[in-house]
């Protein structure tokens, strides 16, 4: 899928479907002598966010179609907006078009600008139409989309930001498809490995690096909470780092890190049957952190950026942790693990210790850390945890301005004390109260005197039910974050 800006006549152009407003439409229709046609198709439309209709013109006009959006001549929200995108998007899906013109110019929303609306219209079609097909035959895929190009309309005062937001859209986009394949793909395909394979792509991108620890080497650290989590599987476990410097020589990078548990069975401490296939999802914090990593190599953003994917499988088998058993961390401290499916904050807390080499400006980590999330914040929102109130609140500006929500959860120290223990520096797991806390809480012990920030994203990374798939997030969130650095 390719997206381009196109400026000009909207009359004058040739395409298999545009995508505007009633009023353009008419004006559209009239000029190519449809008026009638148009006139007489639209009578019944009503016109309201979330509708389209489309008017199919005949053979030998340069619009075949028109794709009315409804509400686009009214000025709306930024919620509309992205409804009204939404359904254009579906629309979009189901024609049998290779290109079309996307010329929703006139709409105007409350308190954003040209640059706003295209960026937010490109991320609604790189979302609506994602497929992963991969493991499919061919016959067993229901309506085969058929677009190939979108161009993006603007009008000539527009057109510098309009082309700026159509460049990081394509980055985006890319970055997306990435974290969302990624994530998909099952675990007897995705194991650290296969990660590493994939970050090794990124690559070829300018400005790029890509390193990994193995086992061993992360043995000779004294990454033993890393270890731990990994050591019961046969596919061995890989810290890898992709460094993208983008930015001067001496700018501090920013560091993400990445949960990347390839499958999580929950180890000796064995999860239950229901939904354990979904724990394929349990490196979308990986996925996501690698997708960002090529979204702003490919966008060439001015930033150093240091990515670290701990990427682990988690199993039970006789070579697995016990509940009790006690390791030393890359930091040093000691952590009793009494529970093995709390094994996120174990491979963590390695990497963010490891961080710490690269003297990072801004640590961010992303994972799918806690079932306790998903109860507080449901799909909706991403958890941010931050100590960093500047911080705390750049990312949830990122996340509003995106549509890729976050909503902050504290990290006062008063849930500390939860996780003593009686053997080692502190234990793994705390009561199952405010769970997403005391993950959060565990963590802060290793970035101390950083600008450091955790995402939990257990309720937003992918979709149960009929809608099962990973969705990208907090991508857009973050990359939102990353170009709006200094
Ligand atoms: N990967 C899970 C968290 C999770 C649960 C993500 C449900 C998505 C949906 C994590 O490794 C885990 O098992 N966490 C435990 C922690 C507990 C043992 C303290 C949990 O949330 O139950
Ligand atoms: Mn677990
Ligand atoms: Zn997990």
């Amino acid at each position: 899928m390719k997206y381009s800006t196109k400026t000009g006549t909207l009359a004058e152009f040739t395409t298999g479907a545009l995508i505007t407003g009633l009023r353009t439409a008419k004006l559209i229709a009239r000029t190519l002598n449809q008026g009638a046609l148009l006139e007489a198709a639209t009578t019944d439309f009503k016109d309201l966010v979330g509708q389209t209709l489309t008017v199919v013109l005949p053979k030998n006009t340069p619009v075949q179609r028109i794709v009315v959006a409804g509400g686009a001549d009214d000025e709306q929200s930024e919620t509309q907006f992205r409804k009204m995108a939404a359904a254009a998007v579906t629309t979009l899906r189901s024609l049998p078009t290779r290109n079309a013109i996307w010329a929703l110019t006139a709409t105007k929303v409350t308190g954003r600008d040209p640059y706003w609306k295209a960026t937010s219209a490109l991320f609604a079609l790189s979302t609506g139409i994602y497929e992963f097909n991969e493991h499919k035959s061919r016959d067993k895929v229901a309506n085969r989309i058929e677009l190939r190009t979108l161009h993006m309309f603007a009008d000539a005062r527009s057109k510098t930001s309009v082309q700026r937001a159509v460049r990081f859209a394509r980055a985006l986009k890319s970055g997306l498809d990435l974290a969302r394949n990624l994530g998909n793909q099952p675990a007897n395909v995705c194991n650290p490995s296969y990660l590493l394979r994939e970050a090794r792509k990124l690559g070829r991108l300018q400005k790029t690096s890509v390193s990994a620890l193995d086992e061993k080497r992360m043995r000779e650290l004294g990454m033993g909470a890393f270890l731990a989590v990994s050591q019961a599987s046969n596919a061995p476990g890989k810290m890898i780092i992709v460094n993208y410097k983008g930015g001067k020589p001496k700018d501090q990078p920013v560091v993400l890190i990445g949960k990347g548990i390839t499958f999580d069975t929950g180890g000796i401490s064995l999860k239950p049957p229901p939904a354990m296939d979904e724990m394929k999802f349990d490196m979308c914090g990986a996925a996501t952190v690698l997708g960002v990593t090529r979204a702003a190599a490919e966008a060439r953003l001015p930033i150093n950026l240091v990515t670290i994917l701990a990427a682990a499988e988690n199993m039970p088998g006789s070579k697995a942790t016990r509940p009790g058993d006690i390791v030393r961390t890359y930091s040093g401290q000691t952590v009793e693990i009494l529970n093995t499916d709390a094994e996120g904050r174990l491979v963590l807390c390695d990497a963010l210790a490891y961080a710490e080499r690269y003297k990072p400006r801004v640590i961010i980590d992303v994972a799918t850390l806690t079932g306790a999330c998903v109860v507080a914040l449901g799909g909706v929102a991403s958890a941010v945890f931050s100590k960093d109130d500047g911080l705390a609140d750049a990312l949830l500006a990122a996340g509003d301005w995106s549509g890729d929500r976050a909503w902050r959860l504290p990290l006062w120290d008063d849930y500390q004390a939860s996780l003593n223990s009686n053997f080692a520096d502190m234990a793994n797991v705390a009561g199952r109260d405010a769970g997403a806390i005391k993950a959060a809480c565990f963590l802060s012990r290793f970035t101390k005197n950083r600008a450091w920030a955790h995402m939990d994203i257990a309720g937003t990374a992918y979709h149960s039910g009929s809608k099962k798939g990973a969705t990208g997030r907090p991508v857009a969130l973050l990359f939102r974050f990353l170009t709006e650095q200094p």
